[in-house]
């Protein structure tokens, strides 16, 4: 083992947590729906941009069966901002699987956890230590980190063979300290002192950390080169009435921004050709086309690239779906949310 003192690590760690800890408002409580909901805003979202989202969210569905009975469009619409619009859908089918299936009660065996919707196994240690106090692990990125420099960790993080490694880490250390303390302390550790550039005068287990002994730090954790993102570029619509109403559409309800509102838009680099698969998919014929400005939206795994066109066409277009843009009734892709910003 690495490690050579696992309790004293253990113990250092949270003792430095519970004297450190940002009072977050997920921490208030133990409940497993406040760290579902916390945990899958906190997956793909910085902590400073969850915690408003996370406190409106519990405010409007402040138990799973107030979230099981709201329509899917409320709950998006509480999400529209956060971006991985999958990650609401899998929360409020989960809130309606654990309504109708486990009567309301939430499961406090980790395989039942693992089944739920949008859970893996990051989120199901997460939930089984922090709310049901167990010994689990939870590997997320801050733990990898932390441990990947206090073991001087020599191989790709990103394989099956690393998560295991941690995994038998985690495990020889939680099981000296209070669950769900030491699985927030990782975290916090991560978060807070072990960060890129981590900050080793002020840790609590810098003793017995192998990069700091070696002055490599900063070459943790190792990572084999990614897949390079793709980029697409669309031409993208804005049509307006008379009365200011805006053609808007909604997404196939599979694969990218799923079901959301969005402005309608073409994968070419061929104006005339957009305009034509316009005027063929709303019957109209585009009379005119003025450039608005572009704007870049990043996922994961693909960049777009929208070059937006303000359009007139040669008729109404009053049996298609118009919306005021101040007050939309569902949530509209973060993507072409910065157009409605700009325009
Ligand atoms: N990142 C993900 N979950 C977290 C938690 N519970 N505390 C701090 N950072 C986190």
């Amino acid at each position: 083992m690495k490690i050579k003192n696992t309790k004293q690590f253990a113990h250092d760690l949270c003792d430095w947590y519970r004297l450190h800890y940002r009072k977050l408002p997920f921490r208030e409580t133990s409940e497993p729906y406040n760290i579902l909901v916390s945990e899958l805003m906190l997956q793909q979202t910085q902590m400073d941009t969850v915690i408003p989202y996370y406190s409106r969210f519990i405010q409007r569905f402040p138990t799973i069966k107030d979230l099981a009975m709201a329509p899917q469009s409320e709950v998006l619409k509480y999400w529209e901002g956060l971006g991985y619009y999958r990650r609401a859908k899998h929360l409020h089918d989960t809130a309606k699987i654990i309504v109708s299936d486990y009567n309301g009660v939430f499961p406090n065996e980790l395989n039942a956890i693992k089944k739920l919707k949008g859970v893996g196994n990051y989120t199901a240690g997460a939930i089984h230590s922090i709310a049901f106090n167990q010994p689990t692990p939870a590997i997320d990125g801050n733990v990898v980190r932390v441990l990947s420099r206090v073991t001087a960790y020599s191989n790709d993080v990103s394989t099956k063979e690393s998560a295991l490694y941690f995994e038998t880490i985690l495990k020889s250390l939680i099981k000296h300290e209070t669950p769900r303390d030491f699985t927030q302390a990782m975290m916090e550790l991560g978060a807070l002192v072990c960060k890129k550039k981590p900050l080793c005068e002020i840790c609590p287990v810098q003793k017995q950390c192998l990069a700091f002994k070696h002055h490599t730090q900063e070459d943790y954790p190792i990572k084999k080169s990614k897949k390079p993102i793709q980029h697409e570029s669309y031409f993208t619509f804005v049509l307006q009435d008379q009365q200011n109403q805006t053609l808007l559409i909604r997404r196939p309800d599979k694969g990218l921004l799923a079901n959301l509102m969005a402005f309608p838009q073409y994968l070419t680099s061929d104006i005339d050709l957009a305009i034509k698969r316009f005027n063929e998919d709303f019957n109209v014929t585009v009379k005119h086309a003025s450039y608005l400005f572009d704007i870049e939206h990043i996922f994961s795994h693909k960049k777009w690239h929208l070059h937006v066109y303000r359009i007139k066409t040669d008729s109404d277009i009053s049996s298609h779906n118009t919306y005021n843009l101040n007050d939309l009734p569902e949530a509209i892709s973060k993507a072409h949310l910065k157009i409605i910003e700009k325009l």
